[in-house]
């Protein structure tokens, strides 16, 4: 039986992980760690929180002792981290926030990884690192091209930059101690379970209150979007396949601009759920500071070396996402009125 050490499993795309390899492997134990801030939901692994194979642990990953105790307490096999701060326009805002979780957290994981791991010889069998890392490393591309994986990074905004850092920390662990890891580099998630602050939940979610959808600047941004099952199945692979100190970006060639996306939401919930909504919602706003123009992923590595390919379209994921969304009203809703900060106090009895 495998340990799993998950970090920030009760975020968006660490919760869905979780859901997917309970689902997929009936042999292996999850320990999900995360500190819980506003990001974090215990409420989205109520359905498995009392499965025998998995286990929560309320932490910090800068805490180096609580980060130990984690090691000496179970024979973590791997460690996949999710942890982080996630949001582009809070980074703008909070920049300090995001050097500490993202880089001095993931040193700090690193570290005690390290020290479990390492024998006089090299280190233990059967151990691997996973750094879930972002396209957004990568800076911004014109209207040609792709990011690959030798493409330089150019990060531009404290979120991306933060996330950059700690990519090449990583990278130092495997240059200098060859420690058994792999970084992974998705383009944009979406699916259930995403903070409503994050465009595609905000907008349905803003589409169900009535209130104005605001667009950055031109609203020609484009993002590649994949489904987040998708992003969960390729980090199972990199895990159980992917050659030791190679970095693998996971994408599925779905590029959107945002207006493209915002009216496909509307125009789902006009003809669906209320002919009310519609298109006289939409807001332009002031464009993000440093707006990064284009993200587009060349996938061509994992699918040739490991074999994965996405399995759900973007016409077929985006609905399954907005019928969830519309399907857990209540939820957005504890998460969008800081509700759910009291919720989780009397829940869990913190
Ligand atoms: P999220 O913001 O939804 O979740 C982050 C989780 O980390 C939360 O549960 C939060 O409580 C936890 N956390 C934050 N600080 C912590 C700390 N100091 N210690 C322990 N836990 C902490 O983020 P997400 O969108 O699920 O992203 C998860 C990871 O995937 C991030 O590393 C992000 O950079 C990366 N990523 C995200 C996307 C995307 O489109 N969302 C794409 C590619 C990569
Ligand atoms: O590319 C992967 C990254 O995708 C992840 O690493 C990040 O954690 C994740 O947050 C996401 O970053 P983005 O900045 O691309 O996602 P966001 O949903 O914040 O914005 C998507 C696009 O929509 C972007 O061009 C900004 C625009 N936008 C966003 C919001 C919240 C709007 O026009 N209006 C909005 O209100």
């Amino acid at each position: 039986m495998k340990t799993y050490l998950v970090t920030g499993g009760a975020g968006f795309i660490g919760s869905n992980f979780v859901h997917y390899m309970l689902r997929k492997h009936k042999d292996i134990h999850i320990i999900n760690v995360d500190k819980l801030t506003y990001a974090g939901n215990l409420e989205n692994l109520k359905d498995i929180e009392k499965n025998p194979n998995y286990t929560f642990v309320k932490a910090d990953i800068c805490d180096k002792e609580a980060v130990e105790a984690l090691f000496q307490k179970y024979d973590v096999d791997y460690v996949v981290n999710f942890a982080a701060e996630s949001h582009v326009d809070r980074s703008i805002r909070e920049p300090e926030l995001f050097a500490k979780t993202n880089v001095l957290g993931t040193v700090t994981l690193l570290n005690a990884a390290k020290n479990a791991w390492e024998t006089e010889n090299g280190f233990k069998e059967g151990k691997k690192y996973l750094q879930v890392s972002t396209d957004e490393v990568y800076g911004s591309l014109g209207k040609e091209g792709y990011f690959m994986e030798t493409t330089p990074l150019d990060p531009h905004s404290p979120y991306s930059s933060s996330k950059a850092s700690a990519d090449l920390m990583v990278k130092a662990y495997y240059d200098t101690y060859k420690m058994p890891l792999n970084i992974t580099r998705c383009s944009n998630n979406y699916g259930p379970y995403q903070f409503p602050e994050k465009l595609i939940p905000l907008i349905i979610n803003n589409c169900v209150n009535k209130k104005p959808l605001p667009i950055y600047g031109d609203g020609m941004n484009i993002r590649d979007w994949l489904y987040v099952d998708d992003h969960c199945k390729a980090i199972d692979m990199v895990l159980e396949k992917g050659t030791i100190g190679q970095v693998y970006n996971v994408g599925g060639h779905n590029e959107r601009n945002n207006i493209y996306i915002v009216k496909t939401i509307i125009s789902f919930i006009h003809d669906n759920i209320d002919a009310t909504v519609d298109e006289t919602l939409i807001k332009y706003v002031e464009d993000r500071k440093g707006h990064d123009r284009r993200y587009g992923i060349d996938p061509q590595k994992i699918k040739t070396d490991l074999g994965w390919y996405p399995e759900t379209t973007f016409e077929m994921g985006i609905i399954k996402t907005i019928k969830w969304y519309l399907q857990n009203k209540e939820w957005m809703e504890r998460l969008t009125s800081g509700e759910y900060e009291n919720y989780y106090k009397n829940y869990y009895k913190m």
